[in-house]
């Protein structure tokens, strides 16, 4: 053996020796559906947590459905975290998540683990919250508005182009949103309302927080969001007041599930236990995510709002995030809302 063969020979015993780590490098690729800075302090709690490398892209839940449902015969997502329970519901019927069942359960919230048992334990409840919206109160003041309380004053003349929500096919709050309208007043009354209720709409957002964050920026007076997205812009200094409207509301379960045909299934698991630690739920706070956590552990703001003084609906989210019942009222909205001049 000359010189050179000696030296290619240890190379090569050095390199092979450290290639199961420079190859293996374990990796988790997360969709997120819940607001971007709680996505990313997630993503890389998780990251510091474990060693795995983590992609992690923020979608609205609407838009996570439709990717992991294109992506189904070559999935490239490995984990589902947050945004409203619906779609979540919807992937586990159409077979696109798989089945888990934690070992942190027992930690649990029971409105977290009915989520996962009316879907076969293809998802489960990270957190909650309910729907609302928030006013731009110097905004409203100069434009001599009157402080709306319910949903039924949204719809007053005066308050044309001073509304914001988001697209329902995109955003998971947008969907709660017309799902609570129509639980609230019924299918027809309730159609009736979200027609009236496009005639005052300045725009419909992608995201479901948008609303609220640009009534924040003083873009938009009132935004239909969850009360805990108005909160975190109050909290930010911004001059918003949160509505819990007075007819009641809905609420979401923000949901997870595992990707069918993940890639790095063993990581995605892992991610879901840690997802449900009362550690991992309590980094929340850092970003002023003021959601209630599905860990009966895990810390709460004094500032979330408080979900057993608010008039809730008792929402029906088997029924609302079934198949044909999402597929059916987005149609319906598009073809008789969307479409109305304003
Ligand atoms: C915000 C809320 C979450 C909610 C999410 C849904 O981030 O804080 O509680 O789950 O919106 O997002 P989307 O864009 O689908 O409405």
């Amino acid at each position: 053996m000359n010189k050179l063969t000696v030296f290619a020979a240890g190379v090569c015993t050095t390199f092979l020796a450290s290639a199961p780590f420079a190859f293996a490098a374990e990796k988790l690729t997360f969709y997120c559906s819940a607001q971007e800075e709680w996505c990313q302090v997630v993503s890389n709690g998780f990251q510091d947590a474990t060693g795995i490398d983590v992609a992690m892209t923020r979608k609205s839940s609407g838009e996570t459905f439709a990717q992991v449902k294109a992506e189904a015969s070559n999935p490239k997502g490995d984990i589902w975290w947050g945004g409203t329970g619906d779609p979540h519901l919807q992937a586990a019927e159409e077979g696109l998540t798989e089945p888990y069942v934690s070992p942190m359960r027992s930690e649990l919230n029971d409105w977290s683990i009915s989520q996962a048992t009316s879907a076969d334990d293809k998802t489960i409840g990270i957190y909650s919250g309910a729907l609302g919206y928030g006013y731009n109160t110097e905004l409203l003041a100069a434009n001599n508005l009157p402080e709306p309380a319910c949903w039924k004053d949204l719809l007053k003349p005066e308050y044309k182009g001073h509304v914001q929500m988001a697209n329902p096919n995109s955003s998971g709050t947008a969907y709660t949103t017309l799902a609570t309208i129509i639980q609230l007043f019924g299918e027809d009354e309730g159609f009736e309302f979200m027609k009236g209720l496009h005639k005052n709409i300045n725009q419909y957002t992608k995201s479901g927080s948008a609303p609220i964050k640009a009534a924040g920026r003083g873009e938009n007076t009132i935004g239909i969001v969850f009360m805990h997205d108005a909160v975190a812009q109050a909290v930010a200094g911004f001059p918003i007041k949160v509505v819990a409207p007075c007819e009641g509301t809905g609420y979401e379960i923000g949901s997870m599930s595992i990707i069918k045909g993940a890639r790095n299934l063993e990581n995605a698991k892992k991610f879901y236990d840690w997802a449900l630690s009362a550690d991992a739920q309590s980094l929340a706070l850092q970003v002023d995510a003021f959601q209630v956590p599905s860990n009966k552990g895990a810390k709460t703001s004094p500032m979330a709002p408080d979900l057993a003084s608010i008039k809730l609906i008792d929402y029906d989210f088997v029924k609302y995030g079934s198949s044909d019942e999402r597929k059916r009222l987005l149609k319906k909205w598009d073809d008789e809302v969307s479409v109305l001049p304003q």
